[in-house]
């Protein structure tokens, strides 16, 4: 679910973040990540689709790091349940 959204709240973050390092190329990179996440994203969501698994609507986890992100966009607030979930997501 996570993978395949806009991005637009991580990249907002990720703006705050580049401001406050002065290192603006960290922009471009979240970019990249956040094309990575939906190419997988869609690739995991096609995988799903032939299998014949239906692609969940909601989810509890998916809404409350959402809300938690919301309300405290800073990058350490993004980066640590990501890091959490695609460790995870390795073994797919
Ligand atoms: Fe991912």
């Amino acid at each position: 679910m996570g993978e395949t959204s806009d991005g637009l709240h991580l990249l907002a973050a990720s703006k705050n973040y580049a401001q406050a390092i002065q290192d603006f190329k960290y922009i471009d990179v979240i970019e990249l990540f956040i094309k990575e996440e939906q190419r997988h994203g869609g690739d995991l969501g096609r995988f799903l689709d032939l299998a014949g698994i239906p692609r969940l609507q909601r989810n509890w986890g998916d809404t409350l790091f959402r809300k938690i992100r919301y309300a405290i966009p800073t990058m350490e607030i993004w980066t640590t349940p990501v890091i959490m979930v695609e460790t995870l997501a390795l073994v797919y």
